[in-house]
C-alpha cells in the first residue's frame, strides 16, 4: 500500500536531438511556449482574416479546458458556448447552425484525449459559411499518418505535462501548406545553459516523484491541490523554447511506442455495460492514436464519486477531470461569454465522467483492482 498511479502516464525516456520543421509533415509547424499560445496565436490568425467583423465571436464547446477560454480572452474574441450532444464529447451539431451568426469567426473543435472531434461533419454543417474549422488537439496525438488524423484548418497542439509528448511545456499551431491564416511567429528560442539545467532538473524530480511510492506522498500535499484546474488569465505568449523543440521528435517515437491498455480496459467495461457504465471505445481511432486517460461515463453522479472514492483508496490513478461545465469556473472575466447557452449535456457529461489511467505504469495488477473497485460499487 501506500503507493499511487498518477492519471496520466509520464515515464517517456526522451533524449535531446535537432529540432526538425517536418516533425509533422506536411503541415507547417509554428511553435509556441504553451498550447493556450498556440491556441490564442491560431484564433489570431483567423481573427486578421476577418478584419471586417468588428467584434468577433468564437464557438467552443461547454466542456473543456478553461485554458481555451484563456486563449479566447488573449486573442480578443467573444465566446458562444454550444452544448455536447448526449453522452459525448462532441459538439452539439444540431445546435451548431443556431449558435453561428454573422460575427462568428471560428469553432474550436476539441480532441477529447485522444478522441478526435468529428471536424469533417462540423465542416459540412458550416459548409455555407465561412466559419473557420480550428482542431485543439492539446490533448490529442497521432501514432502515424498526421493528415488522417487532424483535418481542422488550423491544428493546436500542447507538449505540456498530462499531455501526450509530456515535455513539460510548449504548444505548437500546424497549418496546411495551401492555408490562407498569416500565424504570428514565433521561432524556436535558444535559452541559456541555466534555464536548461533547470529544465533537466524538474524533469528528473517529475519523473521520481511520478513513482507511485513517492506519487502518493505528493498527492497528500494539501496546497499542490492536485486535480484541480482553474482559469488562468493569458498575460504573454512567447516562442517555443530550444529545449523542448529539440525533443520533440524522440518525444514523439516515446509516445507512438507507449502501451495504452485501451483494450483491457474496454473489455472490461463492456463486462458492467448492463449497470449503465458506458466508454467512448468506437470513437479512439485505435490504428492511428490511443487514449491519454480511459474516459468511462457513469449513471449518476452519486455512482461516480463513490467509485473515485473506491479507486482512490486503492491508488488506482482515477480522475474527475474538470468536474464542472465552462459557465461554472469562477474568475471567468465577466464579458467574454456571450449569452446563455443550454449546457445541460455537458454538465451532465462533467458530472459523471471518471478517467482510467491506461498509461505504461498500469499493470495486470492494477486492471484486476479496477475491477473489483467497479463490482463493489455496482
Ligand atoms: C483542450 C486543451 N486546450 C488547451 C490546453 C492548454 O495547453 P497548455 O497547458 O499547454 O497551455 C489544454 C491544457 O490542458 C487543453 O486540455
Amino acid at each position: 500500500m501506500f503507493c499511487e498511479l498518477t492519471p496520466v502516464g509520464d515515464s517517456l525516456r526522451v533524449t535531446k536531438g535537432q529540432f526538425q520543421c517536418d516533425v509533422f509533415h506536411p503541415f507547417d509547424v509554428f511553435g509556441f511556449d504553451s498550447g493556450t499560445s498556440a491556441l490564442a496565436a491560431a484564433i489570431i490568425a483567423v481573427k486578421e482574416s476577418a478584419q471586417q467583423i468588428a467584434e468577433p465571436e468564437v464557438i467552443v464547446p461547454g466542456y473543456t479546458c478553461p485554458d481555451v477560454l484563456s486563449a479566447c480572452q488573449f486573442a480578443g474574441v467573444k465566446v458562444k458556448l454550444i452544448d455536447f450532444e448526449e453522452n459525448l464529447p462532441f459538439i452539439n451539431l444540431s445546435k451548431l447552425l443556431d449558435t453561428v451568426n454573422s460575427s462568428t469567426i471560428a469553432v474550436i473543435a476539441i480532441n477529447f484525449l485522444g478522441i478526435p472531434e468529428r471536424i469533417i461533419d462540423i465542416k459540412r454543417t458550416l459548409s455555407k459559411t465561412n466559419v473557420v474549422v480550428i482542431e485543439d488537439s492539446a490533448q490529442g496525438m497521432p501514432l502515424g499518418n498526421v493528415d488522417n488524423y487532424w483535418k481542422g484548418d488550423l491544428v493546436t497542439l500542447s507538449f505540456g505535462r498530462g499531455k501526450p509528448l509530456g515535455l513539460l511545456g510548449g504548444g505548437a499551431v500546424l497549418k496546411s501548406k495551401s492555408s490562407k491564416f498569416e500565424v504570428e511567429n514565433s521561432n524556436v528560442v535558444n535559452e541559456s545553459a541555466l534555464a536548461k539545467t533547470k529544465y533537466l532538473l524538474k524533469r528528473s524530480i517529475i519523473k521520481v516523484l511520478s513513482i507511485p511510492a513517492f506519487y502518493f506522498w505528493v498527492t497528500k500535499l494539501p496546497f499542490l491541490k492536485l486535480g484541480e484546474t482553474k482559469y488562468k488569465k493569458l498575460i504573454e505568449i512567447n516562442p517555443l523554447s530550444e529545449i523542448i523543440a529539440s525533443r520533440l521528435s524522440s518525444a514523439i517515437v516515446g509516445y507512438q511506442s507507449l502501451d495504452d491498455h485501451q483494450d483491457e480496459l474496454h473489455k472490461m467495461i463492456s463486462q458492467h455495460k448492463d449497470k449503465g457504465l458506458i466508454d467512448f471505445y468506437s470513437l479512439i481511432p485505435s490504428d492511428i492514436g490511443h487514449v491519454i486517460r480511459y474516459p468511462v461515463l457513469l449513471p449518476s453522479e452519486q455512482k461516480r464519486d463513490e467509485l473515485y472514492t473506491e479507486l482512490q483508496s486503492k491508488g488506482l490513478g482515477a480522475s474527475k477531470m474538470y468536474q464542472k461545465s465552462l459557465i461554472e469556473f469562477s474568475d471567468i472575466p465577466n464579458d467574454l461569454i456571450l449569452g446563455e447557452s443550454d449546457l445541460e449535456n455537458a454538465k451532465s457529461f462533467a458530472r459523471r465522467l471518471i478517467t482510467l489511467a491506461c498509461h505504461n505504469g498500469v499493470t495486470k495488477r492494477h486492471l484486476d483492482a479496477m475491477n473489483h473497485c467497479i463490482s463493489q460499487v455496482f
